[in-house]
């Protein structure tokens, strides 16, 4: 996948990505409800040589890098997981992070809208999923701004970091993705 906005450029995520990407992922305050923290740019390599080199897998996460036209710098990430409790490969899971010195811009949900636009009517998918901590308030306001469902919330339904935690599920189906009238990629 190639794909973007005015404003941003997403590619596929590689191996001299790691130092940039580590650079922001490596913050444990705004990254505080992501499953791990890398503690090394070895650790962000691992990452990097775990994701799938081919996109649309079942039961893989693929990586994609977004980068900033302006500066050319890549400012955060967004995986796909391809889910592969569904025989037909028509349902995936999506996650995110932004490096903190470009939240508050627009850049997530511009660049989520590309991603989800090209996974419904490039890849043809049927579902899209999100799962997140009741407490991230900016993924919450973030995903419902795309026009993400809430369709369940777990309690306790998580162990992370040590404790049991609550999920919220989101979710959006394709016909409900074209009603909306946005095309970017
Ligand atoms: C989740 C996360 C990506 C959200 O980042 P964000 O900056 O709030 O989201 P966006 O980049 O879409 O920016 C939206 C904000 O930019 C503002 N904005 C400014 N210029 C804008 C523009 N041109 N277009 C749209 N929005 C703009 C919006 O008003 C909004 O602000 P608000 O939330 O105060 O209303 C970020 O908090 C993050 O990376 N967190 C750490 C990782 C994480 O928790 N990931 C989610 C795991 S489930």
């Amino acid at each position: 996948m190639n794909c973007g906005t005015n404003r941003l450029h997403i590619r596929p995520i590689r191996m001299d990505d790691k130092a940039s990407i580590f650079s922001y992922r490596s913050d444990p305050q705004t990254n505080k409800y992501l499953s791990s923290i890398p503690k090394s740019v070895d650790d962000i390599a691992k990452f990097i040589t775990n994701s799938s080199p081919i996109i649309n897998i079942p039961g893989t996460w693929f990586q994609l890098a977004i980068i900033e036209r302006t500066t050319n710098q890549l400012i955060g990430d967004i995986g796909i997981h391809f889910l592969n409790s569904d025989p037909e490969n028509k349902q995936v899971e999506i996650g995110y992070t932004l490096h903190k010195d470009f939240h508050g811009k627009g850049y997530a949900t511009e660049a989520l809208w590309a991603v989800i636009d090209y996974l419904f009517n490039s890849l043809d998918k049927h579902r899209i999923t999100a799962s997140i901590d009741p407490e991230n308030l900016k993924s919450i306001t973030l995903i419902e701004r795309l026009g993400f469902r809430k369709e369940a919330h777990f309690v306790e339904g998580l162990f992370f970091h040590g404790k049991w935690v609550d999920d919220l599920v989101y979710a959006m189906l394709a016909k409900e993705w074209k009603t909306k009238k946005r095309q970017v990629c």
